[in-house]
C-alpha cells in the first residue's frame, strides 16, 4: 500500500519531471510510492497534500525543537525581514544571537553560517589551521554532513564495508569523493577505549581534530559509555588535538547549553544548527577565545553571502529566547520520558527484545536484543526490518517516526500529553499489525 494519497501522488508526479527524485535531499526521498508532499505544520503536526495528518517526531531530521509554523518564532521574522534581509555588513540581531549562544552554552567566541555542513567544515578548517595538522579523527556511524572530508564510515555503511574493527577501512559513502582525501580520516569504532587511546598513542601528532557527536544522533541515540567523553578529552589534552563536539542535533535540545552542559564536558569548539532557528537555516560554530581567533582576514578563512541573514538570526534569537525562559527542555523531556516508557512497556508485552536508547529529547529504539548498544555495528545487527515494519504500521496510523531506526524520534514543546497518549495506543496497534 502506498502511503500517498491521491493528490500527494500526483504533486510528487510532478516532482519527479523536475527534480532528481522529486526530493532536494536524498534523505527524504522513501521511493515513488511513499516520499510524502507536505502541505503546511503546525505545532507537533504535519499535513500532507490530502490532509491527512500526522503527529511529526521526525520534525524535520531535528531542528523543530518548539513546534512547527511557532507563533512567536514567524512574528520575529516576518518583523526583521520587513527592514531587508542582508547587507554584508554586522546586524544587532547578530549579536545578540551571538551573545545568547555564548551565554548559553559557554563558548567564549562564535561565528554564525547557514547549515551544520558548513559549521562543520569550518571547525575542522580551524583546528587545521590552529594546530598545523591535516588529519582527524571521527567515529563510525557519525555524520558530519555532506563534505566530502567527513563522508566515510557514516551511518549510511554496510557492516561489510567497513573493515576489521581494529582496523576498520574508510567506506565514502558516495561516488564523487576523491580517493586521496581518505588519508585524512582515521574512523574508530564509538566507545572503544583501547582503540582510541593505541591510536592516538601512534598517530596523536598528526591529528588536528577528534570529531565527535557525543551521543550518536545518527544511529538511533546511541550513548557514550560513562567516562568516554572524558578519555577523548584527556587524550585530546595529552596530544595538543582540538575536540569538536558536533552538536548539530544536541545542541539547544537535550539541554539549554547542549551537550557540553548535558555530560559536564567541555569541548574546544562546538557545532550547532538544527534547534538553534526552530526550522529556519541557521547555524553556528564556536568555542574558546584563542582557537575562533585563529579565524584571520587574508590568513585563516571563514566566509559565507548568507552567514547571519536576518531570516535566520531572528529565528534564532526569538528561539533562543523562548528556550531561555520557558520550561521547553523540561517539557520536552517529560514528553520524551513517557513516550520510552510507554513504548518500552509495549514492546515487552509483546515479547519483543528492545532496548530504547538516548534521552528523552531525542532518542532511539533497537529490536532484536536486551543488551545496551555501543556503536554502530550492534545497531546494524539489530531487527531493523521488524523496526521499519513498526515504523510504515505507525505512520499509516497518522504516526510518524523514521521509519529508518537510525534515526530517532525528535520531540517538540507543543507535544501535549494527549498526543503522546494517541501515540502510545497507536503504537500497541502498530506493533500487534507489524508481528502478523
Ligand atoms: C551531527 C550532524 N552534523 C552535521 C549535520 C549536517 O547538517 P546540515 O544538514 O544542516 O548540513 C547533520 C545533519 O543531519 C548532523 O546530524
Amino acid at each position: 500500500m502506498s502511503m500517498q494519497g491521491k493528490k500527494t501522488h500526483e504533486i510528487f508526479e510532478k516532482a519527479l519531471k523536475y527534480i532528481p527524485h522529486g526530493v532536494n535531499s536524498n534523505f527524504r526521498y522513501w521511493g515513488d510510492d511513499d516520499t510524502l508532499v507536505i502541505k503546511r505544520g503546525q505545532g507537533a503536526y504535519i499535513w500532507d497534500m490530502d490532509d491527512k495528518r500526522y503527529i511529526d517526531y521526525r520534525l524535520a531530521f531535528g531542528p523543530i525543537i518548539l513546534g512547527h509554523a511557532y507563533p512567536a518564532v514567524t512574528e520575529r521574522v516576518q518583523q526583521a525581514i520587513e527592514g531587508g534581509t542582508l547587507f554584508a555588513w554586522t546586524t544587532p540581531l547578530e549579536v545578540s544571537v551571538a551573545e545568547r549562544i555564548c551565554r548559553m552554552t559557554g563558548v567564549d567566541k562564535v561565528r554564525i553560517t547557514n547549515t551544520g555542513s558548513e559549521a562543520t567544515f569550518h571547525a575542522l578548517r580551524i583546528a587545521r589551521a590552529y594546530t598545523g595538522r591535516e588529519k582527524f579523527v571521527k567515529f563510525e556511524g557519525q555524520y558530519h554532513g555532506m563534505i566530502d572530508y567527513f563522508m566515510f564510515g557514516t551511518a549510511s555503511s554496510k557492516e561489510s564495508n567497513l573493515g576489521p574493527r581494529d582496523d576498520p577501512r574508510s567506506d565514502p559513502m558516495s561516488l564523487g569523493i576523491p580517493k586521496g582525501i581518505s588519508e585524512y580520516v582515521l574512523n574508530l569504532p564509538f566507545n572503544d577505549f583501547e582503540i582510541l587511546e593505541k591510536t592516538l598513542a601512534k598517530q596523536g601528532e598528526e591529528i588536528a581534530a577528534v570529531f565527535v557527536e557525543p551521543m550518536l544522533g545518527n544511529v538511533a541515540s546511541i550513548m557514550p559509555k560513562p567516562g568516554f567523553l572524558e578519555k577523548i578529552r584527556e587524550l585530546c589534552d595529552r596530544y595538543g588535538i582540538v575536540l569538536v563536539f558536533d552538536e548539530v542535533k544536541t545542541g539547544f535540545r537535550i539541554a539549554n547549553g547542549g551537550a557540553q552542559e548535558h555530560f559536564g564536558v567541555r569541548a574546544d569548539l562546538a557545532t550547532y544548527a538544527k534547534s538553534l532557528g526552530n526550522g529556519f537555516p541557521i547555524a553556528a560554530f564556536g568555542g574558546k577565545e584563542e582557537i575562533m581567533m585563529t579565524i584571520q582576514p587574508g590568513k585563516t578563512a571563514h566566509g559565507g553571502t548568507y552567514s547571519g541573514n536576518t531570516a535566520g538570526v531572528a529565528a534564532a534569537d526569538a528561539t533562543l529566547e523562548i528556550l531561555e525562559n520557558e520550561p521547553v527542555i523540561e517539557t520536552v523531556n517529560a514528553r520524551g520520558r513517557a513516550l520510552m516508557d510507554g513504548i518500552g512497556e509495549i514492546l515487552s508485552e509483546h515479547s519483543i527484545p528492545h532496548v530504547v536508547t538516548g534521552l528523552p529529547a531525542m532518542f532511539g529504539i533497537l529490536l532484536g536484543s536486551d543488551e545496551e548498544p555501543r556503536e554502530f555495528r550492534e545497531y546494524l545487527r539489530s531487527d531493523m526490518d521488524l523496526y521499519e515494519e513498526i515504523g510504515m504500521e505507525l505512520i499509516a496510523r497518522g504516526i510518524q517516526p523514521d521509519a529508518d531506526g537510525r534515526e530517532p524520534w525528535f520531540v517538540c514543546y507543543a507535544l501535549s500529553e494527549e498526543d503522546v497518549a494517541e501515540t502510545l495506543t497507536a503504537f500497541n496497534d502498530a506493533v500487534k499489525a507489524a508481528k502478523k
